[in-house]
């Protein structure tokens, strides 16, 4: 089983940090592959439009997600984690995102990358309460995993949640994160994941 995560937030030790490595602990004690990117300490940029992958499939930027593109094509399971940044995700996450148009025109255009048996996630938390806070970064995420053929199948979602390291003071996320790597790693299938309802 092989995991491909994404770390979103430019806060190291903060929320989205702490979430993520609790559902990668859980995911690597229970066997699986992990590779984890943390982004803010990559140099990229998002999609240029420069057209340059249209007849390709292949994105004629090289940076640092230049060998991402291969482990998004052969992971069993891919977690993006993202605090919300004015209601949407971090601007390095979805400048990740973005970088997913060459897959895009695999896809859809060139038609030679077919959907396969593998799943997506998304970590994600906010300071405030309101009902849509998760709204719209699950449009986009929904979307991007589309794009490189794997399935959305939600994720874990927390609200109130502001200061450096309050996930902690949560009173379920990070054992619920932990919980979910270590089912989603033993193989058990996605309708029986815990997952929050956003
Ligand atoms: C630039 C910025 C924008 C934010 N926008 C929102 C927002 O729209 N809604 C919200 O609930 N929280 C918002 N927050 C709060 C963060 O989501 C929250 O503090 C979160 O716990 C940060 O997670 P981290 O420690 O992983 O970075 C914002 C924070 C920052 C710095």
């Amino acid at each position: 089983m092989k995991i491909l995560a994404f770390q979103g937030s430019p806060r190291f030790g903060g929320n989205t940090d702490l979430l993520l490595s609790a559902f990668l602990r859980g995911a690597e004690e229970a066997g699986a592959e992990v590779r984890r990117y943390d982004l803010y300490r990559m140099d990229y940029k998002g999609c240029l439009e420069c057209g340059g992958c249209d007849r390709t499939g292949e994105c004629v930027l090289e940076d640092d997600l230049t060998p991402v593109y291969t482990d998004l094509l052969d992971s069993d399971v891919i977690v993006l984690a993202s605090p919300i940044f004015f209601y949407n995700l971090t601007s390095r996450t979805q400048a990740l995102v973005e970088r997913a148009q060459a897959l895009w025109v695999r896809r859809y255009v060139l038609k030679n990358l077919s959907p396969r048996d593998a799943h997506g996630l998304l970590l994600c938390l906010g300071a405030t309460r309101g009902k849509k806070l998760f709204e719209g970064v699950q449009r986009v995420v929904r979307y991007f995993f589309d794009a490189v053929g794997v399935t959305y199948r939600g994720g874990l979602f927390y609200r109130g949640i502001e200061k450096r390291g309050a996930v902690r003071e949560h009173p379920t996320a990070l054992s619920e994160a932990e919980a979910l790597g270590r089912a989603v790693a033993g193989g058990l299938p996605p309708e029986r994941w815990s997952l929050s309802d956003p």
